[in-house]
């Protein structure tokens, strides 16, 4: 299959395009490198650095590739930052996929698989969340992929392009090739990485007072090779539909925190913070819709696992894609 891959160069893109390719489809990579870097570019790919904003840009780029079906992973995705810019996340994430999709219709692509989030639930009543659950963003980003969600609806309905909106929970981990690197770093696991590497002083502990059993927050964290399998049968799915995508499983952030000191065998300073703004005490996925329709199952789940990988590629890797 020939496959157009907004968002390659990503942390989660560049994972997604390499087990793509191991598949043995082709792919085009459409990338402004933003937020992606060149060093993570499958050199398999053919890349077309590009703007979704830019319709003209994305319409060629659609037509020469040829393509079969699209994934969509360009997005800001900063929780925090859409606080202060919420024009940045409905700029990029709304109307540069509004322009993809009217791409698409022009071209006859009618196969979309789309990085949705957990963040699109908001705070859940209880956990584990599944597809039946409200959606009520409490930040634009969660916002913003909503509204996407939702246009997809649409462009199914009047132009016959099927979706798979997969909503991610914690994406952590690495191949053995390509891993996390973010310009700006929020994300725990790489930040107390970091510490072990001798690159930061200490970790920030974000609130210790919530209602969990040692008052961090918990997360369900999914090793991104498992993300990568979803999107795999994502394409294969024939139905559109909005599948929500965790192991089932919670850890805390002390907990990341002392299995960081496990798998790396330093000892991690931490700091102790208050709250920080938007973040809810439990956000862990319940799976079953896309295991029993589509056969999906986590290989991964422990987390020690998940972070050796992630642990492996910065320690190959000590400056991301920079060094
Ligand atoms: N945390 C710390 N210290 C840090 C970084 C994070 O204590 O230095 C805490 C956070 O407060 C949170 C947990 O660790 O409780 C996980 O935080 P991350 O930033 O790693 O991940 P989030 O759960 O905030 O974000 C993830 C995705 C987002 C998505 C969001 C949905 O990365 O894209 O889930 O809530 F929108």
């Amino acid at each position: 299959m020939k496959l157009f891959v907004t968002g390659g160069a990503g942390y989660i893109g560049s994972i997604c395009v390499e087990e793509i390719l191991n598949a043995g489809h082709s792919v085009t990579v459409f990338d402004n490198l933003s937020e992606g870097h060149r060093g993570a570019l499958d050199p398999r790919a053919t890349f077309v650095q590009g703007d979704l904003l830019n319709p003209a840009e994305v319409g060629s780029a659609l037509a020469e590739s040829g393509a079969e079906a699209v994934m969509h992973f360009a997005a800001n995705a900063l929780v925090g930052e859409s606080m202060t810019n919420p024009t940045k996340y409905f700029r990029n994430n709304v109307t540069g996929g509004m322009h993809l999709l009217e791409a698409m219709a022009f071209c006859g692509v009618r196969k979309i698989v789309f990085s949705s989030t957990c963040a699109t639930f908001g705070t859940p009543e209880r956990v584990p969340i599944d597809e039946t659950f409200p959606q009520r963003p409490i930040n634009p980003y969660g916002e913003s992929k909503l509204m996407f969600e939702q246009m997809l609806r649409w462009y199914d309905e009047l132009h016959g392009i099927k979706y798979v909106a997969l909503r991610y929970f914690n994406a952590a981990g690495a191949s053995q090739r390509f891993g996390e690197d973010h310009r700006i770093e929020t994300h725990l696991i790489p930040n107390v990485l970091k510490v072990a590497l001798g690159q930061k002083e200490s970790v920030s502990i974000f609130g210790t007072d919530y209602p969990t059993p040692d008052g961090t927050c918990i997360r369900d964290y999914i090793h991104i090779l498992d993300l990568a399998q979803a999107h795999m049968l994502a394409l294969g799915s024939k139905e559109s539909a909005k599948y929500n995508l965790g192991t089932g499983g919670g850890t805390s952030v002390r907990e990341i925190i002392a299995t960081c000191e496990k798998v790396t065998g330093k000892a991690i300073r931490v700091q102790e913070q208050p709250r920080r703004a938007g973040d809810p005490a439990r956000l862990i996925a319940s799976s079953e819709k896309i295991h029993d329709e589509l056969g999906w199952k986590p290989k991964f789940g422990a987390i020690e696992g998940i972070i050796e990988s992630a642990w492996q590629w910065h320690l190959a890797h000590p400056f991301g894609y920079q060094g």
